[in-house]
């Protein structure tokens, strides 16, 4: 599992943009005025929308001011969340699943690629600071495991040749086709189906 890492280089300030304070605003108005508190998830998903896919500590003050809430009771909730970075990701950010299935599947072999091509450390840009990786929890796509994400696309039933080839890809900033590295559809038997045969979209 990843520890998360928090970057040293911070900016000093952050708002949000005239856009975005808009539908803060929206999200803050869903909830009765004593409990603004619970829009925190949906402030810290803008923020990182906002600023290149990671929230800065200035981020977190910011929210917790709009909401008039502690500043821990954001941070908390930014540290706990895998889906929350608080380091600059690559603009091709890369998400291995070590969780059990995806590990008794080869998941070791994936980040041994990532540490070879990308970084050896987590979290950390590679050399032309185009892409970066991190292990995490489940991703919920057990049944063809092992897989990863990238930005917002699967790529399944990986082994370390495929893995390289589409880590070797978004090096050279060129986006590879998601989906199975066996060419199964979704989740179906890697053999065609079983059962079921007589129905045409089963
Ligand atoms: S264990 Fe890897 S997707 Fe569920």
């Amino acid at each position: 599992m990843s520890i998360k890492k928090i970057s040293t280089q911070q900016p000093q300030t952050f708002e949000f943009s005239k856009e975005n304070f808009f539908h803060a605003e929206k999200e803050i108005k869903k909830y009765p005025k004593n409990k603004k508190v619970s829009a925190i998830l949906a402030l810290l998903f803008l923020v990182q929308k906002q600023n290149d896919n990671w929230i800065p500590l200035a981020a977190i003050k910011y929210v917790a001011k709009l909401l008039d809430v502690s500043y821990i009771q954001v941070y908390e909730v930014a540290t706990f969340y895998s889906m929350f970075n608080l380091t600059p990701v690559g603009k091709y950010f890369v998400q291995v699943c070590t969780t059990t299935p995806c590990m008794i599947r080869g998941a070791k072999k994936l980040t041994d690629v990532c540490k070879k091509y990308i970084s050896n450390d987590q979290n950390e840009l590679s050399k032309n600071k185009i892409c970066s990786w991190t292990e995490v929890e489940c991703l919920g796509a057990c049944v063809n495991a092992p897989m990863m994400q990238i930005n917002n696309d699967y790529f399944e039933d990986l082994d370390e040749h495929s893995a390289e080839k589409i880590i070797k890809k978004i090096l050279v900033d060129e986006f590879p086709s998601p989906g199975s590295s066996k060419n199964r559809k979704s989740n179906a038997p890697e053999k065609g189906k079983t059962t079921l045969l007589e129905l045409k979209n089963a």
